[in-house]
């Protein structure tokens, strides 16, 4: 057990995928793995650890935002001997050129958060992806034929805001897309020296309010998923 993870040491897989939210962990154990176990439920935030052709992953919620991830990709980086974190989840797209449904592979996070400075003295302002889990990502997507795009993106602290249009850090390192995790994930991550990567399906078009409506959004998330899925065991 850890601080907020109940699985006992052991029962969770060296590979995690880390959808957001608890219920998209669900969705993916019982749709896409086989003799699936519940491990954790602290907080309703639901880790299980199954197989995906006949290989053993765990899947676990991050919850949202920086801190959220911050204590859960630490606890299994840790406690848990975890070598290698995905994420999956959606993000807004800050241009047009991006369309609803689109895949991408994080490069970099740039974010105006602290975490990075005042968890591990990281100071830089964007960090890469870590390990080489991001290049087997892009091999499997070419083994699978799926497009995928890779880009730099924004984790912003913010979801609702007064002043619309591209926030000044995300103009400065050209990213196309925001969401608000992969930094502090990527951080963790180097401080720890793990791998870590992230895979966002765009969700929402912000310049032209375009979005993926509620009822979409699983069906939407397959190709990411077995994306995921498969680099996992790859
Ligand atoms: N902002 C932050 N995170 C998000 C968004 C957004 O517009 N869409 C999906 N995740």
């Amino acid at each position: 057990m850890s601080v907020h993870i109940a699985a006992q040491k052991g029962e969770i897989a060296k590979t995690v995928l880390q959808p957001g939210d608890p219920l998209r962990a669900k969705y993916i154990v019982e749709n896409f793995m086989e003799d699936v176990r519940l491990v954790s439920q602290t907080r309703n935030i639901f880790y299980y650890t199954g197989l995906y052709k006949g290989r053993e992953v765990s899947v676990g919620a991050s919850g949202m935002g920086a801190p959220s991830i911050g204590i859960y990709s630490y606890e299994l980086y840790t406690e848990y001997d975890v070598d290698t974190i995905i994420r999956i989840g959606t993000c807004g797209a800050y241009t047009p050129e991006l369309k609803v449904f689109d895949v991408l592979n994080v490069e970099n996070a740039a974010s105006e958060s602290t975490y990075a400075k005042f968890a591990w003295g990281i100071e830089e302002e964007i960090l890469s992806h870590q390990g080489n889990v991001f290049s087997v990502i892009n091999d499997t997507a070419r083994n699978l034929s799926l497009d995928l795009k890779t880009t730099n993106i924004h984790t912003s602290d913010i979801f609702y805001r007064k002043n619309p249009g591209t926030p000044e850090i995300a103009v400065k390192h050209n990213c196309t897309a925001v969401e608000m995790e992969a930094f502090a994930l990527f951080a963790n991550a180097q401080y720890l020296g793990k791998n870590a990567a992230t895979l966002l399906t765009v969700s929402d078009i912000i310049p032209t309010g375009e979005f993926i409506s509620a009822d979409m959004r699983e069906k939407a998330l397959t190709p990411m998923i077995e994306l995921a899925l498969e680099t996992a065991i790859s």
